[in-house]
């Protein structure tokens, strides 16, 4: 029985990432699409590990992640959840239009659960609070990704960086406040000023992962591709290849884990202003 409450000790949960919260330490996330990725992130240290349909563009090769099926999510969220060490909490996305309706919601969030997944992250604002409700209502919880959405790049009209005029930045706030109201377990903020990520960060009571969103959200996530240095062509500046300081992928891994901790990454550099 010791073994027992030693396992759940260690095991990543949205408990153990709140309290992380509230004692200001910081936890990590990093993408993962396979069992040897997840197997390498988790046993060098991540609390959690996304699969990211950003798989779309770096594992498929496509130029967005509008192309990613529900097939394909539950296909690599089955692979990853065999590839855990079993500590790392496992957060897959709803790809693009899975949540179009409350009921396709409750068919595709059901799927990717039964494929290993603990949390379920949709892209998204205020229009989601119903959806947002409905799954927690029943039991599955949910990460909202704010800022920069890669689903709605065509809408936004490129990757640029959101938030930045005071119009959009309030909006993104009350937009945090009533996904968390509704139920929403977690937050990600992607390429929002280092500013207005640290200002939704203190207002809401859940974790909040930041992507190019400064040093002070409650967690930061990278592709690991990114991390590894295994991404052609340009890199945005919040990306940090860790294998220019690494001789293994495994010490890379081990490196962010120990910068994002102390407090070291994301510099300045990596993040965005007003
Ligand atoms: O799909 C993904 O990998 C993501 C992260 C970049 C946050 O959404």
């Amino acid at each position: 029985e010791l073994h027992f409450s030693q396992d759940v000790m260690a095991k990543t949960t949205l408990h153990k990432l709140l309290a992380m919260k509230q004692a200001g330490e910081k936890f990590t996330c990093l993408t993962a699409y396979d069992a040897t990725l997840a197997h390498l992130v988790s046993s060098n240290g991540t609390d959690v590990i996304l699969v990211g349909d950003s798989l779309g563009m770096v594992v498929q090769g496509q130029n967005s992640t509008v192309p990613v099926t529900m097939d394909e999510m539950v296909y690599h969220t089955q692979a990853v959840s065999r590839g855990n060490d079993g500590e790392a909490m496992i957060m897959s996305d709803l790809p693009f239009m899975a949540y179009a309706t409350i009921e396709q919601t409750y068919i595709n969030a059901t799927r990717l659960m039964q494929a290993g997944a603990e949390m379920v992250k949709l892209e998204g604002g205020r229009w989601l609070c119903d959806t947002v409700r409905a799954l927690s209502e029943r039991g599955i919880p949910t990460c909202l990704h704010l800022g920069l959405t890669p689903q709605s790049v065509s809408m936004l009209g490129g990757y640029k960086v959101q938030g930045r005029d005071e119009t959009s930045a309030n909006r993104m706030v009350e937009d945090a406040l009533k996904l968390v109201e509704a139920g929403a377990n977690m937050l990600v903020l992607e390429c929002v000023p280092s500013q207005l990520a640290r200002e939704i960060t203190c207002a809401v009571p859940v974790p909040v992962i930041g992507i190019g969103a400064g040093p002070d959200t409650d967690g930061q996530v990278l592709v690991i591709y990114d991390l590894l240095g295994l991404t052609p062509g340009h890199m945005p500046r919040f990306v940090k290849n860790f294998m220019a300081e690494a001789s293994t992928p495994a010490d890379a891994i081990a490196h962010f884990v120990a910068n994002v901790k102390s407090g070291q990454f994301p510099a300045p550099e990596h993040g965005f202003s007003k």
